[in-house]
């Protein structure tokens, strides 16, 4: 391949996923990226063109690697050649970036909307530091219902931020609508779309301004390895690539940035099958008389079904369910799992498992107060790219 980025990223959306930002390393011939470890770059000499090699629009002028760095530039090629997005800048966890984005986009006095229900480390930012200590005004509000978004917006609204689908709850927000009312009123409109696994929806599409990810979920996808990315418009990037690179030092390494381009070129075809086997798993829990509810974005009985039809090309692979038996059913259920297994993170090849108890729902510690219909609490399923008949007979035997 020897197209340019601007020409690999009119192409369908597999090919983006394997040739964006790839190219033939010219010392060596090789095909493959090299991972470069250098902490510094020779500068211009020039008194003419000293000032080209710090040009912070440039996303190429390497000087010092903790604003940026090759590996990370061609990862940054890749992930914005997939989402469709000018831009893109990485950071070293999906925390780093999106907490990177907002403290470049914020100040002291702005008013920022967020979904009530997202990330439980984003909510704690959100709420404990950005709103408690750094004087933004904080709405958090149920962004399923656009007309909440709408009712919470002040003249000071800088920003809105709509997790969809949401962690742990897999709640959709029509995020066409709420882009519209973000348009109107000039405010920045963000997306975290990492339960999408990138692939499966595309906000920028939908008008918004920036798509943020974990690059650790669906991305990296093999469970081994952190990052974050926000994608979008270019003049945001810019600011956010200087601000969280250069002040806030979130930097990913060349090494893991190198990893996670490998990750990206089986992302389209991961992603179709952990929808597929999600969806015959949720059906297969909604059948089930040890199950009491199911929630999962492709079922019928999703109260957002409708919007996640709407927005996204397959469901992604993340399920909730609670247990019929309640509290006391959990721990032998998740005991006697025997192919799944029982962690945090999500989006991995393997399925994973982990109990939210309603002890979690703890106010001071930032936790969420997650839907009154969960009880006794739940179970967030990662499912896996395992043969689905497997995953149905471990999860038979340890319902049973
Ligand atoms: C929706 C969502 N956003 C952001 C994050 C934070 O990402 P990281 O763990 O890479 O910092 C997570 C992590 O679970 C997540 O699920």
């Amino acid at each position: 391949m020897n197209l340019p980025f601007e020409e690999t990223r009119k192409l369908g959306e597999a090919t983006r996923a394997i040739h964006c930002g790839e190219g033939v390393d010219s010392e060596t011939k090789a095909i493959r990226r090299p991972i470069v470890m250098a902490n510094s770059f020779e500068l211009n000499d020039s008194a003419e063109t000293l000032a080209e090699s710090f040009d912070w629009n440039d996303p190429n002028a390497f000087n010092y690697p903790r604003s940026r760095h090759p590996n990370a530039r061609y990862l940054e090629e890749r992930l914005a050649g997939i989402e469709g997005g000018e831009d893109c800048v990485v950071s070293s966890s999906g925390v780093a970036a999106i907490s990177g984005a907002f403290f470049t986009l914020l100040s002291a006095g702005d008013h920022m909307i967020s979904s009530r229900i997202c990330y439980i480390g984003i909510h704690g930012f959100l709420v404990e530091h950005l709103s408690k200590r750094f004087g933004v005004e904080l709405t958090l509000v149920d962004t399923t219902d656009p007309e909440s978004v709408r009712a919470a917006i002040r003249p000071n609204t800088k920003l809105i931020h709509v997790e969809t689908p949401s962690n742990p709850t897999t709640l959709c927000s029509d995020i066409a609508a709420i882009a519209g009312m973000a348009k109107s009123i000039g405010a920045v409109f963000t997306v975290d779309s990492t339960f999408s696994g990138m692939v499966m929806q595309n906000p920028i599409a939908l008008g918004a301004d920036l798509v943020m990810h974990s690059l650790t979920k669906y991305v990296n996808g093999h469970g081994d390895s952190l990052g974050g990315a926000v994608i979008g418009r270019k003049d945001l990037i810019t600011q956010i690539r200087l601000a969280a690179g250069v002040h806030l030092g979130a930097t990913i390494s060349p090494f893991t940035a190198w990893l996670l381009m490998r990750s990206t070129t089986t992302l389209p075809m991961r992603m179709k099958r952990h929808c597929e086997n999600a969806l015959v798993l949720a059906r297969f829990l909604e059948g089930h008389p040890a199950v009491k509810f199911v929630r999962y974005p492709g079922l019928e009985s999703h109260p957002q079904h409708d919007i996640a039809r709407k927005q996204m090309t397959g469901f992604g692979g993340m399920i909730n369910f609670a247990l019929t038996g309640g509290k006391e059913a959990y721990f032998p259920f998740l005991g006697a799992l025997k192919i799944i297994t029982h962690a945090v993170c999500l989006g991995h090849t393997e399925s994973l498992v982990q109990y939210y108890p309603q002890q979690g729902n703890n106010p001071e510690l930032g936790v969420l107060n997650y839907p009154e219909d969960i009880g006794e609490g739940f179970v967030r399923f990662s499912v896996g790219l395992e043969d689905v008949e497997d995953l149905i007979a471990d999860l038979t035997q340890a319902l049973g």
